[in-house]
């Protein structure tokens, strides 16, 4: 079965978008996956075409009416059963790589993109919906998350890419961000790739690649050092990498 994604919106004009072009496009286009942009406007009942309402306790912006939502939801759901239902929401569960594996391993998803000041919780909870965040900042709305998601989830898509998302997704998956990549020339503006990387010692290249893997993730990201850390203990218990990954503070 193709994997299905349903996206409810208020701007369906903004799908596919750049997911129109590149690789996932071309997947679009071949039909390895399949793409609805669902106008949550089409299912208002009165004749101004209603879609939210004051917030019950007052303050500041709209709310989506749950009615309206419920009905975009059953639609979907009516082309594609037993989908995850997902609500982007500064609000949810930050995305992650485990998360967008969950998505992409599954038969699609429903994305439901947050307008307004939010979203009625009583069709979060009835419609039994993962509440989903891209980051520690405030969007207009969810559909750019909506966007980022897919992209995150099409990739891993069988066929979709090739070796090199594989080795990605391996890496990524390691905990580690990744080291830094050069190419030619030898040296540009002043600056000399490092002597190691045209050496042709794919031992040491390698051996280079892992340290400044772990370099970069324990200064930018001491979070993922750590996690990291636990993981290679866990496998591997006292010995090996454990007694630096145990003590970064002294790596
Ligand atoms: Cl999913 N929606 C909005 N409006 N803002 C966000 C977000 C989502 N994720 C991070 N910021």
């Amino acid at each position: 079965m193709t994997w299905h994604a349903s996206v409810l919106t208020l701007f369906p004009e903004m799908f596919p978008g750049p997911l129109g072009l590149s690789l996932a496009g071309r997947a679009l286009r071949e039909a390895a996956w399949r793409l609805d942009a669902i106008d949550i406007r089409g299912f208002a009942t009165d004749r101004h075409r209603t879609v939210d309402d004051t917030p019950c306790g007052g303050g500041a912006g709209m709310v989506m009416r749950p009615d309206v939502v419920d009905a975009a939801i059953a639609a979907a759901l009516e082309s594609g059963p037993g989908r995850s239902a997902v609500a982007l929401t500064p609000r949810g569960r930050p995305l992650d790589q485990a998360l967008v594996r969950e998505f992409s391993g599954g038969p699609g998803v429903v994305l439901l993109c947050g307008r307004f000041e939010g979203i009625d919780q009583r069709v979060i909870e009835a419609r039994d919906m993962r509440e989903v965040s891209i980051g520690d900042y405030v969007l207009s709305g969810g559909e750019p998350a909506a966007l980022v998601l897919l992209d995150a989830c099409v990739r891993l898509l069988p066929g979709v890419m090739g070796a090199a998302a594989s080795a990605d997704e391996e890496s990524f998956s390691d905990g580690l961000l990744e080291y830094p990549h050069y190419t030619r020339p030898a040296e540009w503006q002043g600056r000399r790739v490092p002597d190691v990387l045209l050496s042709g010692h794919h031992a040491e290249v390698a051996r280079w690649r892992r340290a400044e893997a772990a370099r970069t993730t324990r200064e930018r990201r001491p979070d993922l050092w750590a996690r990291h850390s636990r993981t290679i203990q866990a496998r591997d218990g006292a010995g090996g990498d454990a007694p630096l990954a145990a003590h970064p503070a002294a790596a």
